[in-house]
């Protein structure tokens, strides 16, 4: 039978959301339009702006707000021996809309110029907009986790990989695809928590894998794997920034435990992603019909 992919973002984000307790892990998630942007710039100080159905971070944009004091307030306070301090600020304060993508940075005075701008880029496609998380940083670089969940051959979901991905410096997104650097989620949760809190947050991602997995599979019975894009907060939170039905599985080939990809690629081949490998040394590959 075929593997099931569903590359709808807002399809998968809406069966994840039927279930309450996987609900929490979920940011706040939208359909874009001018009235959902002005709610969510409401709401809060970042958000990212993304195709429904997008992969390796293209089409990614963040838009941030800024309050910024003009400079021509400290003029009036100089002018002006004794000034109404509530005032100055109110006047002065200026908020500005930052828009980012790739390594570009916009500027706009209005939510109407900044949706001016992102329609340019949408056209007609459906896009998303979600609350932004501000990632854990390694090194001054943000990183989020990939968690890869796989049916085992005997039927059951097993959260078979997890690794961390580094944005590239200057970017938004963590995309190996878009430059971003793959390391061990143990390399990058070190230095943020204690071994025993690292290790806890491992098991956590494990069972989160697997019950994100059998979730999805009620609504896509075909589904096989499963991908996790998780990023941690400043407060150690988890939020499950999207689901990938199609996750790459060679980025598991990089670690030096080879074990690891192994398993992964056994798994793939019992349910038809992929085909086995023929090892010169394996005892069991069939014998040459032309012996
Ligand atoms: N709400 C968010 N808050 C913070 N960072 C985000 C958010 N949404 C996306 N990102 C960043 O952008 C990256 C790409 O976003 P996302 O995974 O949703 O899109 P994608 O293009 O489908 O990627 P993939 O190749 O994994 O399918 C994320 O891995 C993360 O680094
Ligand atoms: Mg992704």
């Amino acid at each position: 039978m075929k593997i099931q992919r569903v590359p709808s973002k807002w399809a998968k984000t809406k069966v994840i959301l039927q279930n309450q307790s996987l609900s929490l892990y979920v940011p706040d998630t939208r359909k874009y339009d001018l009235n959902v942007l002005k709610e969510m710039l409401v709401l809060y100080t970042m958000i990212y702006i993304k195709p429904d159905r997008g992969s390796f971070g293209f089409g990614v944009m963040r838009a941030e707000q800024r309050t910024v004091t003009l400079s021509s307030s400290q003029q009036k306070t100089e002018i002006n021996a004794t000034p109404n301090n509530d005032e100055i600020e109110q006047q002065e304060a200026q908020i500005l809309y930052i828009l980012r993508y790739g390594k570009t940075a916009e500027v706009f005075f209005t939510p109407e110029e900044l949706h001016k701008a992102l329609q340019k880029r949408i056209q007609n496609r459906t896009y998303l907009i979600q609350k932004g998380i501000d990632l854990l940083r390694h090194q001054d670089r943000p990183f989020d986790l990939r968690v890869l969940a796989q049916k085992t051959p005997s039927g059951a979901w097993e959260t078979t990989g997890m690794l961390g991905r580094v944005a590239a410096p200057q970017k938004i997104v963590t995309n190996y695809h878009s430059g971003g650097s793959i390391l061990s989620v143990n390399t990058l949760l070190k230095n943020h928590m204690k071994p025993s809190e690292s290790l806890s947050t491992v098991n956590h991602l494990k069972s989160l894998g697997v019950q994100i997995a059998g979730q999805l599979e009620s609504t896509y019975p075909g589904i096989k794997e499963i991908g996790l894009d998780i990023a941690m907060d400043q407060h150690m939170d988890m939020w499950l920034l999207e689901v990938n039905t199609l996750p790459s599985i060679a980025i598991f080939k990089l670690f030096p435990d080879k074990s690891i990809y192994r398993k992964i690629h056994r798994y793939a081949v019992a349910y038809g992603r992929v085909k086995a490998r023929k090892s010169p040394y394996s005892t069991r590959s069939k014998p040459s019909t032309k012996a």
